[in-house]
């Protein structure tokens, strides 16, 4: 259970583990830009990405359709007015649908690219005919999305930094699994 004390281990381990790994892929996304391809650095970089990409979907999914059925945890912020939470909500539910849309559309870019799909060496997907359109809507998705994510994540740190010291109140702490004032 989340209150606004203290949030559940379920929520932290979720958190820390989805945010690590979006940002490490959305680094290794971009550097695959620098990589020449056709040499073996491009096939494991890309291999890599794929994988953990592929990985992050499940996490990422089971999180989304979690949160949806019991909603996002109750400010820390106690004097938070309800246009701030409104805003909070909406800030974390556009985060929420990137760590779902990047994973989705890079697989639409890759078996739709007829590449088929390798997860850590394991044939998921056999290569096979390319499907145009599902290849360039997940190319297009994949790159705006990129971009929203970084543009979000920036804004995101930035209020978890101003909560913390600003606000001076118990939003960050709360995420880092400190036991919060007041709190059981
Ligand atoms: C160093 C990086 C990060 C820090 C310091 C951080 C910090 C926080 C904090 C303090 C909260 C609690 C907000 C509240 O109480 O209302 C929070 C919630 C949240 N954060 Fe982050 N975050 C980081 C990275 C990320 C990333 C990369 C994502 C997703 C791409 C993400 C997605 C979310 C979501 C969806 C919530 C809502 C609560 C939940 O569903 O668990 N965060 N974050
Ligand atoms: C889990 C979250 C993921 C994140 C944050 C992410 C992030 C990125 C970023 C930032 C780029 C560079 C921008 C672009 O070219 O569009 C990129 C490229 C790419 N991603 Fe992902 N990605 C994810 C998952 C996946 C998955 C699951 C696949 C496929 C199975 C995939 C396939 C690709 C491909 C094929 C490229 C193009 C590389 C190139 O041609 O230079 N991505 N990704």
């Amino acid at each position: 259970m989340d209150t606004t004390h203290r949030l559940s281990r379920l929520t932290l381990m979720l958190h820390w583990l989805v945010a690590t790994a979006m940002i490490a892929m959305t680094i290794l996304g971009f550097w695959l830009w620098f990589v020449e391809s056709g040499t073996p650095e491009r096939r494991l970089t890309m291999d890599l990405h794929k994988s953990i990409g592929t990985l992050v979907l499940v996490v990422a999914f089971a999180r989304v359709v979690w949160r949806l059925r019991v909603g996002l945890p109750p400010a820390a912020d106690m004097s938070a007015s309800a246009r701030q939470v409104r805003l909070a909500h909406a800030a974390h539910m556009a985060l929420l649908a990137v760590t779902v849309a990047m994973p989705v559309s890079g697989l639409m870019r890759s078996i739709g690219g007829g590449y088929g799909l390798v997860v850590f060496g394991v044939p998921v997907v056999e290569k096979g005919p390319k499907y145009e359109l599902v290849a360039d809507i997940g190319a297009v998705v994949h790159q705006a999305a990129a971009y929203l994510l970084v543009v979000l994540v920036v804004l995101h740190v930035a209020a978890a930094i101003k909560h913390h010291v600003v606000d001076r109140d118990s939003t960050l702490d709360r995420m880092l699994g400190r036991s919060v004032a007041g709190g059981a």
